[in-house]
C-alpha cells in the first residue's frame, strides 16, 4: 500500500500522509493540505471526513459490522446486559462481576435528584416535548455540579468516574420524571432491589396502589435496546457532544448538546418517526406495498431505512427485529405494526430502487415497535435512544477533554455570498446621521 497520496494541482505536485487506522482504515492527512496549497478539502455532511481518531466504536459499513472495544455487538448483545456494556464504553473494559455489582450499586446510590430540579418541571408547558426537557436539564443538573463543570478539562476529568455513573443513572430518573410529570402522576423513586432496566420502568409506571414492576421479558427487551443504542461513532449527536468538548465545555452542557443534536428526524427523531409512519400506512389500509411506491417517487420517506455508513444491514436492525418478535409473542400481543415493518423490508430489500442505493433497515426500523409494546409513549422514545446513547457520549467527550492535542473543531467553508460591492446610498448614510 502506497504511504502517501500524492496531489497534482496548480501545476505543483504534493506528498499528503496517510493515517492508517487499527483496522486498515486509510485517512488521508490534510492537516497542512492549505498551508501547503491555500486550498481546503470539501465536504458538505462530512461523509468523507474523519474528524478524529477514536478507539471506542469500529464500524464497517459495507460488512454490516459494529464493534465496542473491539468485541463484536452480536455477542455484547447475547451475553451482556446495558450497565456492563455502558462500563465497557466508558471505561475501557468489560467489568468483572465485582466490579459489575460496584458499578449498578454506584449507579443506584446516585438515583436520586436535588429537590431543586423538581421545580423545573412545574414551568415546562404540558405539551413540552420530552427531548427539550431533556436537554434543558441535563445542563441544569450539571449546576449541581460545580466540581464537575468547571470548564477546566484537567480539572472536570478529575470527577470523570463520578459524572459518568452520575450521568448514567440520573438520566433515567429525568425521563421517568418527564414522563410522569406530563401524566400528572407524583415522582416515583427507584427500587434498590431492581436492576437497572428494570428499576427505570417502575420509575416510569408504578401506581401509588400498586408497584409495577416488569416482567424480566419485558425488563429485558428494553436493557436490550439500551444496550444496541450505547455508541456508534461520529454519528451527528456524537460529533456534536466531541464539537462542544472541543471548545473546553463540561461534560453535561456537551451531553445537552448531543440531546438536541439527536432530536432530528434524520437521526434520532427517526424511532418517532418510524411509528408515526407505520400507524399511518395501517390507518390507509395499505399493507406496505402503496408506501414503497411513495417512497421511490420522492413523496414519502421510508424512515428506519438507510444510513450513512452502513450500506448493508444495520446488525442492530437484525437483532432488534428478532426482539421486536420475542416481546410481542412472550406478552401475548399482536403488532399489525410488525406486520407492515416486515412486509416493507421484504419489499425494500428486492426493489432495484433500494437495491441500488444500498438503503436498508436500520437501528430505528423495528426499535419503535419494542418501545410500543412496552408501552413507552411515542414522544418518549428519542428519550430511550438518548438514555442508551449516554454511555457513548461521555466516553467521546473523554476522550476529546483528556486528548492533550484536542484543537477546537473549526471547520472551514467556501464562500459563495456577494464580492465586495461600493458602500450603500446616500439615504442609508443620511438615515445613520440621523440616527447617529
Ligand atoms: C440514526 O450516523 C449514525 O450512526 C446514526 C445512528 C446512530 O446510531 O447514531 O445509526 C442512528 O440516525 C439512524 C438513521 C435514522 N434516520 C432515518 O431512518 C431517516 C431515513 N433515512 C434517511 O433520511 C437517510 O437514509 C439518512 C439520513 C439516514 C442517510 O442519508 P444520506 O447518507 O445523506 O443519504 P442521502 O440522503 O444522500 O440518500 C441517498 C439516496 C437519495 O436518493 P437519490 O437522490 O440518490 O435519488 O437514497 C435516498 C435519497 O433520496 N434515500 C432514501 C432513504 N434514505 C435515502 N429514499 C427513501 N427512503 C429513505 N429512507
Amino acid at each position: 500500500m502506497d504511504k502517501t497520496a500524492k496531489l497534482s494541482y496548480n501545476g505543483k505536485e504534493y506528498e499528503l500522509p496517510l493515517i492508517v487506522g487499527t483496522e486498515n482504515e486509510v485517512g488521508i492527512d490534510v492537516r497542512d493540505l492549505r498551508a501547503k496549497t491555500g486550498a481546503i478539502t470539501y465536504d458538505e455532511g462530512y461523509a468523507n471526513t474523519g474528524s478524529c481518531q477514536s478507539s471506542i466504536t469500529y464500524i464497517d459499513g459495507e460488512k454490516g459490522i459494529l464493534r465496542h472495544r473491539g468485541y463484536a455487538i452480536e455477542e455484547l448483545a447475547d451475553k451482556c446486559s446495558f450497565l456492563a456494556v455502558a462500563h465497557l464504553i466508558v471505561h475501557g473494559k468489560l467489568p468483572t462481576q465485582q466490579e459489575l455489582d460496584a458499578f449498578r450499586f454506584d449507579v443506584h446510590k446516585n438515583c436520586t435528584l436535588h429537590t431543586g430540579m423538581h421545580r423545573h418541571y412545574e414551568v415546562f408547558p404540558a405539551d413540552a416535548h420530552p427531548m427539550a426537557i431533556l436537554s434543558s436539564l441535563l445542563n441544569a443538573l450539571g449546576c449541581y455540579y460545580p466540581q464537575m463543570t468547571s470548564n477546566n478539562h484537567k480539572r472536570d476529568l478529575e470527577h470523570y468516574e463520578e459524572a459518568a455513573t452520575l450521568l448514567i443513572s440520573k438520566v433515567r430518573l429525568l425521563a421517568a420524571m418527564t414522563y410522569r410529570a406530563k401524566m400528572g402522576m407524583p415522582f416515583a423513586y427507584p427500587k434498590r432491589s431492581l436492576p437497572y432496566t428494570a428499576n427505570f420502568l417502575h420509575m416510569m409506571f408504578t401506581e401509588h396502589y400498586e408497584d409495577y414492576l416488569p416482567t424480566p421479558e419485558v425488563a429485558h427487551a428494553l436493557d436490550l435496546f439500551f444496550l444496541l443504542h450505547a455508541d456508534h461513532e461520529q454519528n451527528c449527536s456524537t460529533s456534536t457532544v466531541r464539537m462542544v468538548a472541543s471548545g473546553g465545555a463540561n461534560l453535561f452542557a456537551s451531553i445537552s448538546a448531543g440531546v438536541s443534536a439527536l432530536w432530528g428526524p434524520s437521526h434520532g427523531g427517526a424511532n418517532m418517526a418510524v411509528i408515526e409512519m407505520l400507524e399511518s400506512i395501517e390507518k390507509d389500509g395499505d399493507d406496505g406495498t402503496r408506501f414503497i411506491e411513495a417512497a421511490k417517487s420522492g413523496t414519502a420517506r421510508l424512515m428506519g431505512f438507510g444510513h450513512r455508513v452502513y450500506k448493508n444491514y444495520d446488525p442492530r436492525a437484525k437483532i432488534l427485529g428478532l426482539a421486536a418478535e420475542n416481546v410481542l409473542s412472550q406478552m401475548g400481543k399482536r403488532d399489525k405494526k410488525l406486520d407492515i415493518a416486515r412486509k416493507l423490508e421484504e419489499l425494500a430489500l428486492t426493489d432495484p430502487y433500494f437495491i441500488e442505493r444500498k438503503l436498508y433497515p436500520n437501528v430505528d426500523f423495528y426499535s419503535g415497535i419494542i418501545l410500543s409494546a412496552i408501552g413507552i409513549p411515542t414522544n418518549m422514545f428519542t428519550v430511550m435512544f438518548a438514555i442508551g446513547r449516554m454511555p457513548g457520549w461521555i466516553a467521546h467527550w473523554k476522550e476529546v477533554a483528556s486528548n492533550p492535542k484536542t484543537k477546537i473543531y473549526r471547520p472551514r467553508q467556501v464562500y459563495n455570498g456577494e464580492v465586495l460591492r461600493k458602500y450603500a446610498c446616500d439615504y442609508t448614510s443620511s438615515l445613520l446621521r440621523v440616527n447617529r
